[in-house]
């Protein structure tokens, strides 16, 4: 048990630190409701994992194949095909590494041979009803291939063709780098490297019957070292002839249009009909144009912090085909200071920059401005067809407009995501924000986009936004916090099937499979079930589960858009339940006078404040503890300093989240005196005599007081033992302090916890060493 102890060890670890100020009221809405461990999800069968070959990794590239039940997965020399019902059970791989001569000459080339000379598989996509194309950087050598997958699920094949083609132009030739890649009518849309230095970056187009075509080489107006993300088809107008794809990456910011050294997120265009021009951009795009995507917080200081590194993009479909909502994640290119921002852009915004201003300038010296003159005709970025203008096809453009084209590759004004800032900011967390899915969820009060944000740290978060009262004021509500992966390790790859209601996450070390949604988890009431705010559960009367929309019922209690269980649960809950009646833990607790002792109280919601209350007796009156001079209320329980015998009585500790309350714990405490204290210290020796305890400190001794007279022995046996009542000592200053100057407390405590968690280390090494003395000494004493 060692309550006593172990109780210390987390108090004077970290956790006590962590007091709840007047501040935590403010930041109790940004931490998750719910944080889940790896191995919490695994022990609640929530989370299944494929945990990598031991001669594969980079589990980066996904394809999705609901109908096939299906999801098949690119990696380093492997590419997997996994059951979507649980893809630890019946996976297919098939090995496709790089041939011996290919890592020979990868290895001459001055590459790493165990981590850049394989077959890291950067493409894979649907190519027609039975093949894949699959794509690789075949140690420093890209090839490509097809994959034969069978048209039904039934059919299960699962082939790599041995033929294989030149992959330049489609996967990158350095593993570190990205392709994003599109297939669609037989044509393959990528934005990558397409040598062997990777300096030369381009967005192509390859297979099919056309010619391949790319962007403009070796000028930094076009691309200036980019990343590529995601490319999208886009349809302008219901005339196919006017689709465009959209193309998402990050690069270096153009010459002269930042101070410095920068990183800029953009959006590009291109129609999918560009054939290249006729004298002059041949075999080059003549429809590319590219926007900058801002995402900003308006500083203090009056100086915007920006977001632009896009980490990844997920576009969510509306009932219009022609306008999908745009989601990007952003992280900060500081290396000081750390953080992420999801930002939502619409359509209408992003073809509305695309039809402003080009931006110009007159040469190298000169600055960036919108262009003034008059545009050719039409438009540059305009796709020919017979909605705008008479043009068949690119090669018939007039040849200022590709000239136009050619020199005005960017447009002047920037995106501005949708209510001009970010839906979410996390700058207060050692993780960033990697990657992002987004499910649409139908709710009894309206329909909601539920966000699945990965981590560098193999964590999800699952965020709900809620319009507070309009679509202007979104209240971001963060849900759970959860593991997928054994080890902190950044996600590099998310698929969500909404058939299946499962989630799946790629990394470097494995691939992971967790269900959307958890519904019993959030707890056996009503109250619970509504405090959790998931779209995707309500109260169906008996418990917590899946919320479906079709399926109406009297009994169903949901609301998302206040949480309130007040409103919801009354009528169906026991009084007891709602004044916090119910006692879900409770427990008797020894204490030493003069010493400390901490009871442990924290809410399964992490939301939730909690308060105490004390009653010297069952039949007293209930007083609420404030924090003073000798009690502290931190998040994890109260720390009672410098024990009185008047102390003794019982502890209540109540949970409130958004007016429920719940008694999540109620302690006896019991402080012994220092007489007895006193006694007992000088039998320690004695105690090796091996007599059987009994009633050495009072004539109702139980199983529990043996207990705590090991978990005592324990402490007053240490040899520092005052350096905990010093510790503590500093945190109670701390405390004092930190009500005069908050500022400066986030610094200090992670300071002081770096110092204190080592130091409690080693004191733990130390006490491992006792605690087996002790336990003999448990067996040992006895009254005189
Ligand atoms: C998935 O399959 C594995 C292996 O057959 C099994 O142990 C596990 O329980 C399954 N998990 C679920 C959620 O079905
Ligand atoms: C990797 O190991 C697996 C066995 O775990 C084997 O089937 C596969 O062929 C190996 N792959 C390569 C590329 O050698
Ligand atoms: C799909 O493409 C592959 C590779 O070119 C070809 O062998 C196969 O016959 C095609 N399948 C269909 C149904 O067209
Ligand atoms: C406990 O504290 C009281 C008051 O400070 C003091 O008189 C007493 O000697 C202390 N007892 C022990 C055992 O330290």
């Amino acid at each position: 048990m060692g309550f006593l102890w172990g109780s210390f060890m987390l108090l004077c670890g970290v956790t006590l630190l962590r007091t709840e100020g007047s501040g935590a009221q403010q930041t109790k809405n940004n931490v998750p409701r719910l944080k889940l461990s790896y191995k919490e999800m695994l022990d609640s069968n929530n989370l299944v994992t494929f945990e990598g070959l031991a001669n594969s990794s980079a589990y980066h590239t996904f394809l999705l194949d609901e109908e096939k039940g299906r999801l098949v997965v690119g990696a380093k020399d492997h590419i997997f095909s996994f059951n979507l019902l649980n893809i630890s059970k019946d996976y297919a791989q098939i090995p496709w590494p790089a041939s011996p001569t290919r890592r020979d000459e990868c290895k001459w080339a001055g590459k790493d041979l165990s981590r850049e000379c394989s077959n890291f598989v950067k493409v894979l996509q649907p190519f027609n009803q039975t093949h894949l194309y699959v794509c690789g950087t075949g140690a420093f050598h890209p090839v490509c291939s097809y994959l034969e997958v069978g048209k039904k699920p039934e059919d299960s094949v699962f082939r790599l063709e041995s033929h294989v083609e030149n992959g330049r132009g489609k996967s990158p030739y350095d593993p570190k780098l990205l392709t994003a890649s599109m297939l669609i009518d037989g044509e393959l849309y990528a934005g990558t490297s397409a040598d062997f230095m990777g300096r030369d970056f381009a967005i192509f187009r390859t297979l099919g019957k056309h010619h391949p075509i790319r962007t403009e080489q070796h000028d930094s107006r076009w691309l200036n070292d980019p990343r590529f993300l995601g490319v999208h088809l886009i349809p302008e107008s219901d005339n196919p002839e006017d689709d465009k794809i959209y193309l998402f990456f990050r690069e270096n910011a153009m010459d002269g249009e930042h101070v410095g050294k920068a990183t800029h997120a953009r959006i590009g265009q291109l129609c999918k009909n560009d054939l290249g021009g006729h004298r002059s951009l041949v075999n080059k795009w003549t429809t590319f144009l590219k926007a900058r995507l801002i995402c900003s917080v308006p500083g203090s200081n009056g100086i915007d912090t920006h977001f632009d590194e896009l980490q990844d993009v997920f576009l969510m479909s509306t009932k219009d085909p022609k306008s999908p909502i745009i989601y990007g994640v952003f992280t900060t290119s500081s290396n000081i200071f750390k953080g992420s921002a999801v930002c939502m852009y619409s359509m209408t915004d992003i073809r509305r920059v695309f039809l402003g201003p080009y931006a110009h300038r007159d040469g190298p010296n000169y600055q960036w401005v919108p262009f003034q003159g008059r545009v050719p005709y039409p438009r540059p970025g305009t796709c020919p067809s017979k909605t705008f203008g008479g043009f068949d096809t690119t090669k018939d453009l007039p040849d200022e407009v590709v000239t136009f084209a050619r020199s005005h590759p960017a447009m002047f004004n920037p995106v501005y995501p949708i209510n001009n800032r970010p839906i979410i900011v996390k700058t207060d967390v050692d993780y960033q924000f990697t990657q992002i899915v987004v499910d649409k969820v139908e709710a009894e009060d309206g329909q909601y986009d539920v966000m699945f944000i990965g981590t560098d740290m193999g964590t999800i978060l699952k965020v709900v936004s809620i319009p507070r009262g309009s679509w202007h004021d979104l209240e971001e509500v963060l849900l759970e916090e959860m593991t997928v992966f054994r080890d902190p390790t950044a996600i590099t790859a998310m698929a969500l099937s909404t058939k299946q209601q499962q989630l799946y996450l790629g990394s470097n070390i494995g691939v992971s499979q967790m269900p959307l949604h958890r519904c019993e988890v959030y707890g056996k009431a009503c109250a619970e079930c509504c405090l959790a705010r998931d779209p995707y559960c309500a109260w169906d009367g008996t418990e917590c589960s899946r919320y479906f929309p079709m399926a109406k019922r009297r009994t169903r209690r949901q609301d998302i858009r206040n949480g309130d269980p007040l409103t919801q649960c009354s009528d169906l809950q026991h009084h007891d339940e709602l004044s916090g009646q119910t006692i879900l833990l409770d427990k008797t607790v020894y204490g030493v006078e003069n010493s400390s002792t901490f009871l442990e109280c924290s809410p399964k919601s992490q939301r939730a404040m909690t308060y105490w209350q004390y009653q010297h007796s069952a039949d007293d009156r209930k007083q609420e503890i404030k924090s003073e001079e000798r009690f502290i209320r931190t998040e994890q329980g109260l720390l009672i300093r410098t024990l009185n015998k008047k102390d003794s009585g019982i502890y209540l500790c109540q949970a409130v989240e958004h007016g429920f309350m719940q008694t999540v714990l109620k302690v006896n405490l019991e402080v012994i005196d220092t007489d007895r204290l006193e006694d007992l210290l000088h039998r320690d020796e004695e105690a090796a005599a091996s007599v059987p305890a009994q009633d050495f400190s009072s004539p109702r001794e139980t199983p529990n007081q043996k207990l705590w007279y090991r978990d005592f022995l324990s402490l007053v046996n240490h040899p520092t033992l005052n350096s905990v009542d010093e510790f503590c000592e500093q945190v109670w200053k701390r405390e004092r302090k930190h009500r005069k100057q908050k500022a400066h407390l986030v610094q200090q405590v992670q300071l002081h916890q770096q110092q204190q968690q080592q130091k409690w280390k080693h004191l733990q090494e130390r006490q491992k060493g006792r605690n087996r003395r002790t336990h003999e000494l448990e067996r040992a004493p006895r009254s005189v």
